[in-house]
């Protein structure tokens, strides 16, 4: 009777807190995620994981047939399997690689085995004739990811459900060691994860903390659960790359590398200019977890910043997608504020999970919203650039576009998204966010937001 009343107990707890959630690797396919290893235009990478009886795994792939024995008709490709131990957990980790792709089809797959096989897929290869292409643009995931952050992700993929890949601008979780918070970060990305292709960029906690607080350890999911590019500096395979895709160059850097050391910022930056300086496609994106410019009231910029704006103005980059200080901010350096024309990029920071700072209202900053979980929708087609902030809710926030003339100058402009007020709030401190709650700081943080203000309306 003790046993039972124990046993019940212990299941209770665990339905309870929500603790393991079955989180961990089975026969059948788990955490398949689709991704770009090789030619983003003819290849797609896919990556999962099962239990370590599942030695010999498969894909079986073909083009989408409205027929449903596409068994018969697929074609089997093996798969590289790799025995891991993750943070204390062994599993086998699988990566098929898809080449050849025709353009402007839709392909179907599924992988596992006989018997345990995950639901067949489809997926749709670039589209040549279609004007231009759609992203989708994520800040931090970070916390409560199943329950408050799937949310943000399957609004956006709603929103823009044909996007041609999303990109993830760092700190998906929030300790990159605890597979329940992998698991919670799967679950919410779903069938998306396998049906369209993700960019991962790597922040700080993806990074292994130690018992010092330090963290210079990539966590072992990262290169394990993910196949991306590697064709960085030598040591950041998979962290540091680029991808070219159709007239785009999207760079990925490892920010929280490069704050490790001076060196490490100077090995980033000189692989970088060199990717900038031989760059022949018309528009260049770079996302990295740490923002250039600060958007919190109590922190200052990074050191790292000092070795890559430089380079952002030289090489005139367009956009640069970032994260990590939980709140949104859109902006440009302080001599480009609320000019039509200018030299360097649009620089964003965005939050897409729970987690809430406050914001510092500086002199960079064009647009902002605090106490918001967002996304973003960018667009280019040809020599127009427009990214759509979105709030969770699927309402639009902001709206900008960059014109690319023949000579390679630009034009900015915000396009005003009339009925929306201003999100300002000072922000409610959540999941140990060190927000200075004190009347002084309160009182400096509305004066800051009046005058903030005050400059928007100038604008006007
Ligand atoms: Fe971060």
């Amino acid at each position: 009777m003790h046993r039972i009343i124990i046993a019940y107990l212990y299941l209770a707890v665990h339905v309870a807190t929500g603790q393991d959630m079955g989180y961990h690797p089975g026969k059948y396919p788990g955490r398949i995620i689709m991704s770009w290893n090789g030619m983003p235009e003819t290849s797609r990478t896919i990556t999962w994981w099962t239990d370590t009886t599942v030695t010999k795994a498969e894909i079986q792939w073909l083009v989408s047939d409205a027929s449903s024995n596409l068994a018969e008709k697929a074609q089997n490709q093996p798969v590289t399997t790799r025995r891991a131990v993750v943070e204390g957990i062994t599993a086998h980790f699988h990566t098929a690689h898809l080449k050849g792709l025709d353009p402007g089809s839709v392909y179907t797959y599924r992988v596992g085995k006989t018997d345990l096989w995950s639901e067949w897929f489809q997926f749709n290869t670039i589209d040549h004739e279609a004007p231009g292409l759609n992203f989708i643009y994520l800040g931090d995931a970070q916390n409560d990811m199943r329950s408050l952050w799937a949310r943000t992700i399957r609004q956006a993929y709603t929103q823009s459900p044909k996007a041609d890949f999303i990109l993830h601008a760092g700190d998906m979780v929030d300790h990159s060691n605890e597979n329940r918070e992998w698991g919670e970060w799967f679950e919410a990305g779903g069938w998306i994860f396998a049906s369209v292709p993700q960019v991962l960029v790597p922040g700080n906690h993806e990074y292994v903390r130690s018992s010092s607080g330090d963290s210079q350890r990539l966590c072992d999911y990262w290169r394990n659960s993910f196949t991306l590019p590697e064709n960085g500096p030598p040591g950041l395979e998979e962290t540091v790359y680029y991808l070219d895709y159709k007239n785009i160059r999207l760079i990925v850097l490892d920010s929280r590398d490069m704050l490790i050391s001076e060196a490490h910022s100077k090995t980033q930056a000189q692989w970088l200019e060199n990717i900038l300086a031989n760059n022949p496609k018309q528009w260049t994106i770079i996302s990295h977890h740490h923002p250039i410019y600060s958007a919190r009231g109590n922190r200052s910029g990074y050191d790292m910043a000092r070795y890559l704006q430089p380079l952002y103005d030289k090489y005139k980059v367009d956009l640069v997608l970032q994260g990590h200080h939980h709140s949104f901010a859109r902006g440009r350096k302080v001599e480009e504020v609320g000019q039509s024309k200018h030299e360097g990029p649009v620089y964003f920071v965005s939050n897409s999970g729970p987690k809430m700072y406050d914001t510092n209202f500086a002199g960079w900053m064009e647009r902002v919203a605090t106490d918001v979980q967002l996304y973003h929708i960018v667009n280019i087609t040809g020599d127009r650039l427009t990214v759509k902030t979105y709030l969770v809710n699927g309402k639009l926030y902001d709206q900008i576009e960059l014109v690319k003339n023949k000579d390679g100058s630009r034009q900015f402009r915000e396009i005003k998204v009339e009925g929306v007020n201003e999100r300002l709030d000072f922000s409610h401190a959540t999941y140990g966010a060190d927000i200075d709650t004190s009347e002084a700081y309160r009182v400096l943080y509305k004066k800051r937001a009046l005058e903030y203000m005050k400059r928007r309306k100038a604008r006007e």
